[in-house]
C-alpha cells in the first residue's frame, strides 16, 4: 500500500470518534480543496496530500489544549510508514501553522505547500459547508443560535463585541466573514468569495426571518 493510502486509513481511524465538524469527511473535503488548488500551483503534491491529511489529527480543542499533540501524533505515523525526514518537517510544520487563531507567538513558517492546505482548510469554513459546521459547533458547545439585542457586524465596540460572544452568528462576524480576505491563492480567493457571498445572503434571510418579514 502506498503512503497516502496508508495515511488515510490511519487518519479514518484516529477520527472516528470526532465531533461531526471535524470527523473524516471535513478532512475528505479539504483533501478535495487542496488537490484543486494545487493544480494551479507549483508544489510538492506530497506535501500537499500528507499535510491536508493530517492537519487535524489531533485538535487541540479536543485534547485540553495540547497543541502538541497533532505533530507528534503525525510524526510518529510518519516515521512508521519511513517517510523521509525532510517531509515529516515539512507536514508537522504545516500542522503547527495551520490554524486562523496564529496562536500567541509569531509565526515565521511559509510554504506554498502551507498556503495551500491552509486555503483549502478554510473553504471549507465557509458557503453552505461553513454554515453547517458553525451551527453544529454551537449546538455541540450548547451554544445560542442568536441574540437579538447585540445585533453583531464587522464594526461593532469592544463592549459589544464581548456581550454578542457566546452566539454561533457572532463567529460568523468574528472569523467567517474575515476569511476571504485571508486567502493565499489565486483558485482559493475565487472560491472564498463565491462562499462568502452565500453567507451573507444566509444572512441577511437569517434577519428578515428572524424579524418575521417573510
Ligand atoms: P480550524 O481547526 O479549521 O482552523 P476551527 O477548529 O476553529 O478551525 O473551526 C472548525 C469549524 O468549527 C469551523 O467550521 C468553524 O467555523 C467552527 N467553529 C469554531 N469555533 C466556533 C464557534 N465559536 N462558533 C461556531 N462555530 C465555530
Ligand atoms: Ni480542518
Amino acid at each position: 500500500m502506498g503512503l497516502i493510502d496508508s495515511t488515510i486509513l490511519f487518519v479514518k481511524q484516529q477520527l472516528e470518534n470526532a465531533e461531526g465538524g471535524h470527523d473524516w469527511f471535513h478532512i475528505e473535503r479539504v483533501y478535495k480543496n487542496a488537490l484543486l488548488i494545487a493544480d494551479g500551483e507549483d508544489c510538492d503534491l506530497m506535501v500537499v496530500k500528507l499535510g491536508a491529511l493530517l492537519h487535524d489529527i489531533a485538535d487541540s480543542k479536543f485534547h485540553d489544549g495540547d497543541e502538541s499533540i497533532g505533530p507528534k501524533t503525525a510524526r510518529a505515523f510518519l516515521e512508521s510508514q519511513n517517510a523521509s525526514e525532510d517531509v515529516i518537517e515539512h507536514v508537522i510544520a504545516i500542522i503547527e501553522n495551520i490554524s486562523f487563531k496564529g496562536g500567541n507567538f509569531e509565526k515565521t513558517f511559509h510554504s506554498k505547500e502551507l498556503e495551500i492546505v491552509q486555503d483549502a482548510d478554510r473553504l471549507d469554513a465557509l458557503g453552505a459547508i461553513g454554515i453547517a459546521r458553525a451551527f453544529n459547533y454551537g449546538g455541540f458547545k450548547n451554544r445560542t443560535i442568536f441574540n437579538p439585542n447585540v445585533q453583531p457586524n464587522l464594526n461593532m465596540s469592544k463592549e459589544e463585541y464581548k456581550n454578542s460572544n457566546g452566539t454561533t452568528l457572532n463567529h460568523f462576524y468574528e472569523k467567517l466573514l474575515l476569511l476571504k480576505d485571508k486567502m493565499n491563492t489565486v483558485t482559493g480567493k475565487k472560491i472564498a468569495l463565491e462562499r462568502h457571498n452565500y453567507m451573507q445572503n444566509f444572512l441577511s434571510q437569517f434577519y428578515a426571518e428572524w424579524d418575521g418579514e417573510k
